[in-house]
């Protein structure tokens, strides 16, 4: 992680004292592009099964970024709560729509943009999660909710805003915001029964909690999670739709500044409800309202292994004040 340190210091360091030929070639290579990435994957069978879980997943882990609050549909709207120095950032519509969406889109072809972040055309989407620990029946279960009949996915004709990202983004999307490579072999999930490896799983496959509640996006490792810096430990500087800081909290089991003491069906309410043991939690952390009993207790079950760290979050502070 050091040099990931060492070279976002050197960037910023680079951008500060305006070293003209670096920064003109930021500028003028933008957000790059990449041969498009080609899954070995014939159709998915939408199975019901499939239809429910990718709904499930899909609400969870693509609405708070692609849900359109007005017009009902996965058709995207500006993303108020990424951070201003990455410029103006807008989540696509992913409706069916075939001239706005991505209704042309073969199966293959979403789920290449769901492992690298790659689009078929070979853009970079530099800020849509790459799900690369994600079993491929979770990724399948997606896909197939995309294409299904369902309210949020018909087609919607908003066109998607193109994006205006800042040279900062540029530069961290040319060095340590890089796509990452298809799955080289299956990517499968650990069963229900092994609640410890199955919470492991939720955390970093399905959910990505580890994403938001580790230091900094920018020093997380997206291929072994458990090296980014500050895992779980929280205090990565994240905005509301408002646009107000809200510091993601520390979930590791450390008894003074983490999670260490609460019940398991303390973490159900706050997982499903948003209801936390010492008052309400607030956007941006998700609402996982259709998180299954087995999924807290495994979520749980995880939590108290990870290695704990002592991170003081601003919440800790206010009621260590109380
Ligand atoms: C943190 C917000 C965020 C989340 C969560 C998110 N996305 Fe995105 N997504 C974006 C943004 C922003 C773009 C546009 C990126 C660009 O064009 O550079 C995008 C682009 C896409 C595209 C490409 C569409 C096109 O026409 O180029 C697809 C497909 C997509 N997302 C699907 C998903 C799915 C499916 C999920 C959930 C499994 C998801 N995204 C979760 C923010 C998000
Ligand atoms: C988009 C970023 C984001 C994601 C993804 C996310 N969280 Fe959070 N989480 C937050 C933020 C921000 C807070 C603090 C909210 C507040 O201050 O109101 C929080 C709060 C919490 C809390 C309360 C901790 C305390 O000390 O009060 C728990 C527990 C938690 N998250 C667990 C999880 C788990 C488990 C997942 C995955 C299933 C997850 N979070 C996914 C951002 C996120």
């Amino acid at each position: 992680m050091k040099t990931v340190l060492r070279m976002i210091g050197l960037l910023l360091g680079l951008a500060v004292v305006a070293n003209v030929g670096f920064v003109a070639f930021v500028a003028a290579r933008g957000i790059p592009s990449y041969a498009p990435p080609k899954p070995a994957l014939a159709q998915v069978l939408a199975t019901p099964e499939r239809l429910a879980q990718g709904e499930k997943l899909v609400l969870a882990a693509c609405a708070d970024c692609h849900l359109n609050r007005e017009t009902g549909a996965l058709s995207g709207h500006q993303l108020r709560d990424v951070t201003p120095d990455f410029g103006a950032v807008y989540a696509s519509n992913i409706t069916q729509d075939n001239v706005h969406g991505i209704g042309t889109w073969t199966d293959a072809e979403l789920v290449g943009l769901l492992r690298t972040g790659i689009g078929r055309d070979g853009r970079y989407r530099v800020i849509t999660p790459k799900f690369v620990h994600m079993s491929d029946e979770d990724v399948a279960s997606v896909v197939a909710f995309l294409h299904a009949d369902n309210a949020m996915a018909q087609p919607g004709p908003t066109a998607s805003h193109p994006q205006e990202p800042s040279l900062l983004l540029k530069a961290l999307s040319n060095t340590v915001m890089k796509p990452v490579l298809l799955p080289t072999g299956p990517v499968g999930a650990p069963t229900l029964t092994d609640a410890v490896a199955f919470g492991r799983y939720l955390l970093v496959g399905r959910y990505q909690c580890f994403e938001c509640h580790s230091k900094d996006f920018k020093t997380n490792n997206a291929l072994a999670p458990e090296k980014s810096d500050g895992y779980l430990g929280g205090g990565n500087k994240l905005l509301n739709a408002q646009g107000h800081e809200v510091v993601s909290r520390n979930i590791t089991g450390d008894p003074g500044t983490g999670i260490g003491d609460w019940s398991e069906a303390q973490l159900g309410q706050a997982l499903r409800f948003g209801r936390g043991p010492n008052g309400p939690l607030g956007a941006p952390m998700p609402k996982y309202s259709q998180l299954t009993d087995a999924e807290v207790h495994a979520l749980y079950a995880y939590l108290q292994t990870v290695p704990k760290i002592k991170n003081a979050t601003p919440e800790d502070g206010v009621l260590a004040s109380k």
